[in-house]
């Protein structure tokens, strides 16, 4: 299965530019599962709440629109951040799409800082996605700092984590090579370049996406500073064999009782 992203450099509020961007990158690539940033067609830091509402878009919008033709042009199953309308509120979410749907949508649980004020928290429960016979799950940036979310999307069966993301800080890549291992899970960090001054926010993301393998490894990792798109070839069965050994079962081996998650 060929798994990749596309690491993109979003100009604030241009979203026919942005999804130009990604076209231009991918070219004639053919895959099984693309990944897109967070928010990348629209940017990232809103100054208000009606700025962001402005740029909302059910599932029939146009950036579904445009993700549906680049699943049918790459014939890769596609999933790419966008903000979400639903009555009076709008998400940070993203969606998965196939060639000729959309799959749904996760809606992110974690939010990270100002977009508290501009987002409503995630209110869905999460869900395992069948796509190209394997099973993804989906988390936004922020969700990696609580690995509460990335156990709960493993132990529903997620064998690919798609992690869409505007990273500022530099620690998450390093996490994920933990989060995948301890729970034997690929994942696909797809995060994007650039420098945003809006209001008083200064944001430089941080780039560096990455495709993590089930037992840790780092399979592709991107420049911090550039746009760029890879895709590798793994065995997804990897992930479904929970062992570590002969003796230890990264799953089985849990001792819930003594848990305490509260
Ligand atoms: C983030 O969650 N976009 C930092």
């Amino acid at each position: 299965m060929k798994i990749g992203y596309v690491q993109t450099s979003p100009i604030f509020g241009e979203i026919t530019q942005n999804f130009e961007q990604v076209e231009d990158l991918l070219g004639n690539t053919k895959g099984d599962l693309i990944i897109l940033p967070e928010l990348f067609a629209t940017g990232y830091t809103f100054i208000s709440k009606e700025e962001a509402e402005s740029m909302a878009e059910t599932t029939e919008g146009k950036t579904a629109n445009f993700l549906i033709g680049l699943a049918e042009k790459t014939g890769a199953v596609i999933v790419g951040g966008f903000i979400e309308k639903d009555g009076n509120h709008i998400f940070n979410s993203s969606m998965i799409v196939s060639d000729n749907e959309v799959l749904g949508t996760y809606r992110k649980l974690h939010l990270y800082y100002k977009e508290k004020l501009w987002f409503s928290p995630g209110n869905k429960p999460l869900k395992i996605y069948e796509a190209k016979k394997t099973k993804v799950g989906i988390m936004i940036c922020f969700d990696w700092f609580f690995p509460e979310m990335f156990r709960s999307l493993a132990l529903l069966g997620a064998e690919i984590v798609a992690h869409p993301a505007n990273l500022v800080l530099p620690y998450c890549q390093k996490a994920m090579e933990t989060r995948c291992l301890i729970n034997r899970v690929f994942a696909v960090t797809s995060n994007r370049i650039g420098n945003e001054v809006r209001g008083d926010d200064n944001f430089t993301f941080t780039g560096g996406s990455q495709i993590t393998s089930y037992n840790g490894e780092v399979l592709s990792s991107a420049p911090k500073d550039k746009p760029h798109i890879d895709f590798v070839e793994i065995d997804v069965n990897q992930a479904r064999d929970k062992n570590l050994n002969k003796y230890n079962n990264v799953i089985r081996d849990r001792r819930t009782e003594f848990y305490s998650l509260e």
